[in-house]
């Protein structure tokens, strides 16, 4: 790809927000890495002769085509693909990015084909996918799509205690423009997502044999099984844990005098450890803010965030409820953040998908374990697919995050295939 449109994008994507220790990359919403990134999309958009619009939530979408003209003229919305830009803390560079740039790489495909788009196409870049910052995944698209209210979400607040009303004000913007947004809705016929694999489904064909896949994927051998199309998306949440404690002297308190905060804490990773076990799902404590946070005070409050997910819903929530009682029964509080129910994708788009990449033949249906924007929209009831590009590690959320070269490729050429199906008709 050296030399490519796409390199160059990839390129220019590289050193934002990149932490030089680590190597992951710190891409926080309504931050100045934000700011850049947004811009960056912008920029790509003009280069292109797209024209950007942005919903009341701030999530960006570069439209090849009048889609207004389309929706009064026919009442349906045009294509729209893309991903998000933001991050984990010491995210990969791949989560996200691939997906938006694989947009703007297959519009300059479809031109170079000379295809001429019946439905207008648009490159999205969804805002606040990961949720880094304010602590809920997809906000951008639970806002736009009325999954999670605007009060709630200009509520939320970072560890600093900045809320995402004046983050949104320091950025600029006026937080009472902020909401749902159903001119946006209406304007999205159909959404499919292009994103790295976050398992090991397609890194590791001998794991990719034992899953539940359709019949279309006998042989995916033949064909390198470097893309997969989207089933499903498991059920997952996220819960906030407020445990008590008492602020006091590392050096004179007695230990029977002590109330630690960051013992409960540390009980509760236990627990949730335990109840993940008992009941086959996964649940992880990825955060935990300590007061006062300092190396000679006893800690007089700790917050935990919890995730869990799983294939079965009722797994997870036995989880959780197991959970939640050891909290209870610590003095502690458990405030559920955000929940998504087992979201598949929506059934005909996803044939229509799977279809137009090499008619179906050797690509396989997955479900994750990952929260995506297509899911919330399919929720919302936005036809909405996925696609997803070989991780031969199946690393994610790291600066180990991979994916080759030539399957990013295979990849774009997928999206193309897509995109030139949808836009037809
Ligand atoms: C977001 O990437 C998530 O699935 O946690
Ligand atoms: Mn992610
Ligand atoms: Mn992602
Ligand atoms: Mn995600």
């Amino acid at each position: 790809m050296a030399g490519s449109p796409f390199a160059s994008m990839w390129a220019d994507l590289d050193p934002v927000g990149r932490d030089g220790r680590t190597g992951g990359y710190r891409r926080y919403a309504w931050t100045r890495e934000d700011a850049t990134l947004r811009e960056w999309f912008v920029a790509q958009a003009h280069a292109r002769g797209l024209d950007v619009l942005e919903d009341r939530v701030g999530n960006q979408f570069a439209w090849w085509g009048d889609v207004d003209a389309h929706v009064t003229a026919t009442g349906q919305g045009g294509v729209v693909t893309g991903s998000h830009l933001d991050s984990v803390p010491d995210g990969g560079a791949f989560d996200g990015p691939l997906g938006v740039v694989s947009g703007f790489a297959a519009v300059d495909a479809l031109r170079a084909k000379g295809v001429r788009p019946a439905r207008p196409l648009a490159v999205a870049n969804f805002v606040d996918e990961e949720g880094a910052r304010f602590g809920v995944a997809c906000a951008g698209s639970r806002v736009l799509s009325g999954a999670m209210t605007a009060e709630r979400a200009l509520g939320l607040t970072d560890v600093d205690g900045v809320s995402m009303a004046d983050a949104l004000r320091a950025s600029g913007r006026d937080p009472g423009e902020y909401g749902a947004d159903e001119d946006m809705l209406r304007r999205i016929g159909a959404f499919v997502e292009l994103h790295v694999e976050q398992g090991q489904a397609l890194g590791d064909p001998g794991r990719l044999a034992r899953l539940r896949l359709d019949e279309a994927s006998a042989g995916v051998d033949a064909w390198g099984g470097a893309v997969a199309v989207g089933a499903s998306i498991h059920p997952h949440g996220r819960w906030r844990i407020d445990l008590p404690g008492t602020a006091n002297h590392a050096g004179t308190t007695a230990i029977a005098d002590r109330s630690d905060a960051m013992l409960l804490a540390a009980e509760v990773t236990l627990a949730v450890r335990a109840a993940a076990e008992r009941y086959g799902c996964v649940a992880t404590v990825g955060r935990l803010e300590a007061t006062p946070n300092g190396i000679n005070a006893i800690a007089s409050h700790v917050r935990l965030w919890l995730d869990a997910r799983g294939a079965d819903t009722s797994a997870v929530r036995a989880t959780v409820t197991e959970v939640s009682s050891r909290v209870a029964d610590l003095g502690g509080q458990v405030a559920e953040q955000s929940w998504t129910d087992d979201t598949p994708f929506t059934a005909d788009l996803t044939s229509r998908v799977h279809a137009a990449v090499r008619g179906g033949q050797d690509v396989p249906l997955l479900s994750t374990g990952a929260g995506h924007d297509a899911g919330v929209l399919a929720a919302a009831g936005v036809p909405s697919a996925m696609l997803f590009v070989r991780n031969p590690t199946g690393i994610s959320h790291s600066p180990q995050e991979f994916a080759e070269e030539a399957d990013c490729h295979t990849g774009v050429d997928a999206l193309t295939c897509v995109l030139e199906d949808l836009v037809a008709v």
